[in-house]
């Protein structure tokens, strides 16, 4: 008998976005949802020249399904050093972003994604380089000579802008805010674009060193680990560097009047915590088995995959938390609920040691956090098995597939539930040797990169030795909700 509430997934994280009428579609090209397609330039561009090939112009999307601009062609970021300024006065952040990155083919031009902002110059190799505007969201830089393919090669760009953030997705628009002089972001799927330029999609994923300069007074938490704090004239640089491979919608950087706390967790991981100093004493007890439930996966899902964890907190409500690599954010409403708590660690090996190939792959992400909830709740609970009950889903919200939810409902409670259904009747089939065994495969094999729903049909395929592909088809491309009864041995 499984000991896992299924039925108390509806009710969690019912933040999603209200589910729109959508047909589902049968969607039954294995290979069009490969994550190697994500790879490829966007529809109707040349086939990459090989490295000695006429130089041309990399593409201004990598193809995602749902988001077709997002991310560009013809290069692979591996660094990005960004420094930031913050002139609360101004309400600006000015910018110089050091990109590195190598050249997949030879390069006449390439494309940034960067919405919004004032551009002042771009380089490329420490040489001044053409620069224009495309679309909503794309800067063409010409470099002076063209980048051959394979060659290894560093953007500059200088610029600068106001808080700002795009579309109005729910529960919250991806981008950065400022409320008076503190700052904190949220940019999944599409936002980072709208702090620094960037290869904005989770395909390419890279290292970061973040430098935030804020004036005195004011405090910065961000991703990775703090290794220098610079006094200037009146003001602070803060320097995080942040190694592992990172998605952009990852990224985050809080500026406010912040309480640091570090401690060691468990295995040895540092677990660091950055609280607004008027939500700290609350914050802190809500997040204070980080270490025991960082444990707790590890034995799961195997080693925690980062060079550090913990919570940032910030003082207003903010309806959602967000898995920003090695430091997730809350409100004090969200930090509050112990499920959230244990849902965004989870992301860190579900969503950020492997990231979805294309955002067509978001169940990846929350199917799995809402089935570590589930199991963290049973585990605290004493294990006394509950019934696995048939599960409640009166305004039919979960008759959508998951794993073909739209772009406008990647957030939808069916991405999340019967996401976290699919993996639990995963498990129901395979037993749960091979289930967990695959869970740990799976970040084994693509943590630091990024993965597709037919890489993980294929591995539950080799790891359990059985034809899943029936199952896979009802759970996560049937848009009518199968009968759990049916799928439980
Ligand atoms: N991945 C977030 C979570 O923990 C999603 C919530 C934020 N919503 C958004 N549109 N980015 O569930
Ligand atoms: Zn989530």
């Amino acid at each position: 008998m499984l000991a896992v509430a299924v039925v108390a997934a509806v009710a969690l994280l019912a933040v999603g976005a209200l589910v729109v009428g959508r047909d589902g579609g049968d969607g039954d090209d294995r290979a069009a949802r490969s994550g190697e397609g994500s790879r490829d330039r966007t529809a109707g561009a040349p086939a990459p020249a090989p490295d000695g090939g006429e130089p041309g112009d990399g593409a201004t999307g990598v193809g995602d399904p749902y988001f077709p601009d997002l991310g560009n062609g013809g290069y692979d970021v591996v660094h990005y050093d960004l420094d930031l300024t913050w002139r609360p006065d101004a309400a600006r952040m000015d910018g110089v972003a050091t990109i590195t990155a190598t050249a997949s083919e030879p390069l006449r031009t390439l494309a940034l994604d960067l919405v919004g902002n004032d551009v002042e110059s771009v380089s490329v190799d420490g040489q001044a380089a053409g620069v224009a505007r495309a679309g909503e969201r794309d800067l063409i830089v010409t470099p002076a000579a063209p980048v051959p393919g394979g060659a290894t090669f560093t953007v500059v760009v200088t610029y600068g802008g106001s808080p700002q953030t795009v579309g109005d997705g729910a529960p919250v628009a991806p981008g950065w805010v400022a409320d008076g002089d503190e700052v904190h972001t949220a940019f999944e799927p599409h936002g980072a674009a709208t702090l620094f330029p960037a290869n904005d999609h989770p395909s390419d994923k890279a290292s970061y060193v973040l430098r935030v300069t804020v004036p005195d007074g004011l405090d910065v938490a961000a991703n990775g680990l703090l290794t220098e704090r610079v006094a200037g004239d009146g003001v602070t640089t803060w320097v995080y560097d942040a190694p592992d491979p990172m998605a952009t919608y990852l990224v985050q950087v809080v500026i406010a009047d912040l309480e640091l706390v570090e401690g060691m967790g468990p295995g040895g991981v540092p677990i660091r915590h950055a609280f607004d100093t008027d939500v700290a004493a609350d914050a802190e007890e809500a997040v204070a088995q980080t270490g025991e439930m960082v444990d707790f996966l590890a034995d799961l899902f195997g080693p925690y995959p980062f060079v550090a964890y913990g919570a940032v907190v910030v003082d207003e409500p903010l309806g959602f938390a967000l898995e920003t690599q090695t430091l997730s954010i809350f409100g004090p409403d969200t930090v509050a609920d112990e499920s959230i708590v244990v849902h965004e660690l989870a992301h860190q090996w579900f969503g950020n040691a492997v990231s979805p190939a294309t955002w067509q792959d978001v169940w990846l992400n929350e199917g799995f956090a809402v089935y570590a909830e589930l199991l963290w709740a049973e585990h605290r609970d004493g294990g006394g098995p509950e019934e696995l009950t048939e599960l409640v889903d009166p305004e039919g919200e979960l008759d959508l597939p998951p794993g073909d939810p739209g772009p406008d409902s990647l957030f939808a409670p069916s991405v999340y539930d019967r996401g976290a259904l699919t993996l639990h009747v995963l498990r129901d089939a395979i037993g749960d040797d091979a289930f967990f065994t695959l869970a740990r495969t799976w970040v084994e094999r693509h943590g630091g990169g990024s993965a597709s729903t037919a890489d993980f049909e294929d591995l539950a395929e080799e790891v359990s030795g059985q034809e899943l592909t029936p199952l896979f088809d009802a759970w996560l491309r049937a848009p009518a909700l199968p009968p759990l009864d049916d799928w439980l041995g």
